[in-house]
């Protein structure tokens, strides 16, 4: 089964497509980690994306659709989750190809219903631990013991640096101008689901999980 996760910033992209792998076994494919993981050692992508991820803005759809393509030529028996990509038309119709030319096809894009304005909180409030990744937040999950991980004690954490009020702010305009006028591409095909984003991390995961295994569609 391959799906889209489609969302702005901080609509839980990431959460869902973290526990899906987990429980499915399906691989998450994030342009963004991918693009993180460049920019942190140096590569030649990573220091063109720098300063555009910094900014808010999206990186060019020949990089983000070879990363993506690169990916998909790896091991995703089970299934790939895309999440953040695509993010733009031309993008849509790059993966329509690179899953043809693999005999592959999409099974569904989610879309994360969600209120923007709750997520500048979401966003802004989150850092992660430096050493396993885990996930926190300023006023909604703080770790138990000051300063020290819940899952590993590591005392380092990590903000990133896209982050900050002003750059998630482009982040959603970005979002509203060139990756929400792509779901009209998918709905033609009737293959796009809408869960309630603003839901608690079980319920839209319940939500995903019907979808999933195979719930009929309700208007909406
Ligand atoms: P990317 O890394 O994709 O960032 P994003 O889309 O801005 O999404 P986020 O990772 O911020 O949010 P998310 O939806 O995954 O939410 P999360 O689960 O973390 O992209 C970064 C940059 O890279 C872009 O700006 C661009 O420059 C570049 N880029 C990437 N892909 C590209 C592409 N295809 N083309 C061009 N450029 C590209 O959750 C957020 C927070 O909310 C967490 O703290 C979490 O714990 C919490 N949370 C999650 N769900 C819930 C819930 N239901 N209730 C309460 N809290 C929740």
């Amino acid at each position: 089964m391959n799906i889209i996760l489609l969302g702005p910033p901080g609509a839980g992209k990431g959460t869902q497509a973290h526990r899906l792998e987990q429980q499915r076994g399906m691989v998450q494919l994030s342009t963004g980690d991918m693009l993180r993981h460049a920019v942190a050692a140096g590569t030649p992508i990573g220091l063109k994306a720098k300063a555009v991820m910094a900014a808010g803005e999206l990186v060019s759809d020949a990089i983000v659709s070879a990363l993506i393509g690169e990916r998909l030529d790896t091991s995703v028996d089970k299934g790939a989750i895309f999440d953040g990509f695509p993010r733009t038309q031309h993008q849509a119709e790059a993966l329509d190809l690179l899953l043809a030319d693999r005999a592959r096809k999409l099974d569904h894009v989610i879309e994360l219903d969600v209120n923007e304005e709750a997520l500048v909180d979401r966003i802004t409030g989150r850092f992660s631990c430096a050493n396993c990744g885990a996930g926190y937040h300023d006023r909604f999950k703080l770790p138990r013991v000051e300063n020290t991980c819940d899952v590993c004690s590591a005392h380092e954490f990590h903000r990133r640096p896209d982050d900050n009020e002003q750059t998630v702010r482009t982040r959603m305009a970005e979002y509203r101008a060139k990756t929400a006028p792509i779901l009209p591409y998918y709905r033609e095909r009737g293959l796009v689901r809408a869960v309630e984003g603003m839901a608690s991390v079980d319920e839209v995961a319940r939500q995903i999980d019907a979808i999933l295994d195979g719930a009929p569609a309700l208007p909406f």
